[in-house]
């Protein structure tokens, strides 16, 4: 029996956000370049991107490249480029075929313009679409991000378009690259790192994590409905004791 018969369709995570690791150490095991790795990888983006679809899970966020990815080796960071404008291009029938819309995160100025390009025009193609919203963070780091809110903030406060007592939680919320996006249920990360690496900081606050020792070009349906079963086994208490929850 599939797990997916275990999964309760009306407590599924709105928003699930993935660690998408280990494509590198995919690659070595096989004795193949990390390039090879990467490439693999995006069989498991598309697996889960049509598998949430499927589920009805509103907004799934994909941790695609970091702001300190860009220290890596010139040819790796060339190849994951390339890899992200021939994915774009591939993958745009999926999307529109699941009816999901695009979005992106992260320091999209910072990305060659041919990704920049395509990302927009896929965007663009997809913008009508409600399923769900797939958002790609690229170019994506939380510290960055909080930085620019708190510095678009304080020019509002400077030009007097805001007065200080009134930012709140929301506000900052709203000057994030997140700001149309729900706070994140659930957290996946693949290949048995523990930790964030600077992926939704804020986003985060009460959000479930789900580590699997699974690398990432392995990652199959079956694994996500495992971290799904998972999180529908929590509970979820917000500060609050059990029995107020029950
Ligand atoms: C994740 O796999 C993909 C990116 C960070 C771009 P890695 O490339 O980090 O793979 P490992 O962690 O070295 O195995
Ligand atoms: C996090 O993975 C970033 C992405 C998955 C895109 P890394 O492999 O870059 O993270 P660290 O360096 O191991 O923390
Ligand atoms: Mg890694």
């Amino acid at each position: 029996m599939s797990l997916l018969n275990k999964i309760n369709t009306d407590n599924l995570p709105t928003h699930l956000a993935i660690i998408m690791d280990g494509n590198g150490r995919w690659a070595k095991q096989k004795g193949m370049l990390r390039a090879f790795g990467h490439e693999n990888g995006t069989k498991s983006v598309r697996t889960t991107v049509e598998a949430c679809a499927r589920l009805g899970i509103k907004n799934l966020t994909l941790y695609a490249f970091s702001t300190e990815n860009w220290n890596r080796p010139k040819l790796e960071v060339e190849t994951l480029m390339k890899l992200l404008i021939s994915s774009l291009k591939k993958e745009l029938a999926t999307l529109e075929k699941n009816d999901i819309k695009l979005n992106s995160i992260g320091n999209l100025d910072h990305l060659p313009k041919g990704v920049q390009k395509e990302l927009q025009e896929v965007i663009e193609k997809t913008k009508n679409n409600t399923r769900m919203t797939l958002t790609l963070a690229l170019s994506y780091g939380s510290r960055e991000e909080i930085l620019n809110a708190v510095k678009k903030i304080s020019d509002k406060v400077k030009n007097n378009i805001i007065s200080i007592d009134t930012i709140d939680e929301s506000i900052l919320n709203n000057h994030l690259y997140t700001h149309d996006l729900p706070d994140v249920d659930l957290v996946v990360r693949t290949s048995g790192e523990h930790r964030i690496s600077n992926f939704l900081l804020w986003q985060i606050a009460y959000a479930e994590f789900y580590f699997t020792d699974v690398l990432w070009p392995d990652f199959t349906e079956e694994h996500l409905y495992e971290a799904i079963i998972s999180y529908q086994k929590r509970e979820r208490r917000f500060g609050k004791t059990s029995e107020q929850i029950q």
